[in-house]
């Protein structure tokens, strides 16, 4: 998960990097207020997760509240690189003397952390990795051993700052490396980092990204997630514990075990070829315990995505029998009721298949069609995606 940069800077603070005061702002009024509140100049700056803010409009020097209201108004909805500018943040102005770079990420091809540091700023660090490579150091930082004082002397004078700064700064790279280590991030990025006009070190813009894989160790950052931003299937799938991912086509598949549902994937796609190109919508696993409770959040998050047309549903009984699968079929289109208008192609196999089919056959639903293979079911449902 990537943060935004007042969600950094709030990590920054709590694990003592030097920043400035900053306070977010959804409107114009609150923007004045917040510069009213930190004083003197202000820099008003869009809060999106793309970089590049300043070049694109979206970083303001203010000088006055007045100011800051009037920059906010400006950027509030402002488009940078396709995305919207919901908040802004107010940030207390810096006297920039100097600005470097910083950056700690976890490079997964060599198995260490990756620190890259230079002592010339204020340039995208892209450009700089291209046009002057010999300009930004890069560090190998040993994982078990983290961030040490020793360490960041050695990328400050591998990045070439002069003697009298070393300390300095290897100080904030300490901090930093505490940042990445206690919050399980994958990437810590300051850029710039700043030496201000009476020689503070100061984290100006940060950029941050958490490990996944770690939420369970920082219940605090569940808070962290833009809700707003995310699929709203699949944080309704999320909440179900469905394994969803959204995809563009028009066949909704729901499949349990992750291998199977791959390579329904492909054969949906495969079949889709002679049915007017149709495409997978999504990839659905429903796991082990294909109960009539799940099958009924899986075809609902399904069903509810306007681009499905048909729904492939492949399933191969093993702990779970089809027995119990089909029954979960059917109760859920009995709780769906009106909810369920898509055809559904359903193609059962293994422990207790036969009594699984009957169930089906039984119901007789009118929008389920049974099929007895995969490639069969894949046909039927790409077929009935394309006449729809
Ligand atoms: N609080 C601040 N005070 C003074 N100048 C700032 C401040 N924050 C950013 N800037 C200036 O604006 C530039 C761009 O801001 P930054 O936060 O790095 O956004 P981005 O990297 O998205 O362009 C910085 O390089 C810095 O020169
Ligand atoms: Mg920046």
């Amino acid at each position: 998960m990537d943060l935004f940069e007042y969600q950094a800077r709030d990590l920054f603070e709590k694990h003592g990097v030097p920043v400035l005061q900053g306070i977010v702002a959804e409107t114009p009024e609150e923007a004045q207020a917040a510069a009213e509140k930190i004083g003197g100049v202000t820099v008003v700056k869009a809060q999106v997760k793309v970089g590049g803010r300043g070049k694109a409009g979206g970083v303001k020097v203010a000088k006055t509240p007045e100011e800051a209201r009037e920059y906010a108004s400006q950027i509030l909805g402002m488009d940078i690189k396709g995305h919207t500018v919901k908040r802004v943040m107010i940030a207390q102005g810096a006297d920039i003397a100097e600005e470097y770079y910083f950056s700690v990420l976890l490079d997964r091809s060599n198995r260490t952390y990756l620190a890259m540091c230079s002592v010339e700023g204020g340039m995208e660090i892209e450009q700089l990795a291209a046009e002057r490579p010999e300009a930004l150091a890069r560090v190998e930082v040993d994982p078990a051993a983290g961030l040490t004082q020793e360490k960041a002397l050695e990328i400050v004078s591998t990045a070439g700052f002069p003697e009298e700064l070393r300390e300095k700064v290897a100080a904030v790279i300490v901090k930093l490396g505490e940042v990445y280590a206690a919050e399980d991030a994958t990437l810590v990025e300051v850029n710039p980092l700043v030496k201000t006009g009476d020689g503070q070190i100061l984290a100006l813009d940060g950029k941050v990204s958490l490990d996944d894989n770690a939420e369970f160790r920082h219940e605090d950052h569940a808070a962290l997630e833009d809700k707003a931003a995310a699929d709203p299937l699949e944080a309704k799938a999320k909440e179900n514990d469905l394994n969803y991912v959204k995809l563009d086509g028009e066949v909704g598949i729901i499949g349990n075990g992750a291998g199977l549902v791959m390579s329904t994937l492909d054969v949906v796609a495969y079949a889709g070829e002679n049915h007017g190109d149709v495409k997978p919508a999504n990839f659905l696993d429903i796991g082990g315990g294909a109960s009539a409770e799940v099958m009924a959040n899986g075809l609902d998050v399904i069903l509810n995505d306007a681009q499905v047309k048909s729904v492939f549903v492949n399933v191969f009984g093993g702990i779970t029998a089809c027995d119990a699968v089909a029954n979960g079929i059917v109760k859920a289109l009995e709780i769906l009721g009106d909810q369920a208008t898509k055809p559904l192609v359903v193609r059962l196999d293994g422990n207790n298949v036969e009594e699984g089919r009957r169930i089906l056959d039984e119901a007789n639903h009118p929008l389920v069609t049974q099929a007895k293979t995969m490639d069969e079911g894949a046909d039927k449902a790409a077929e009935l995606a394309h006449q729809a």
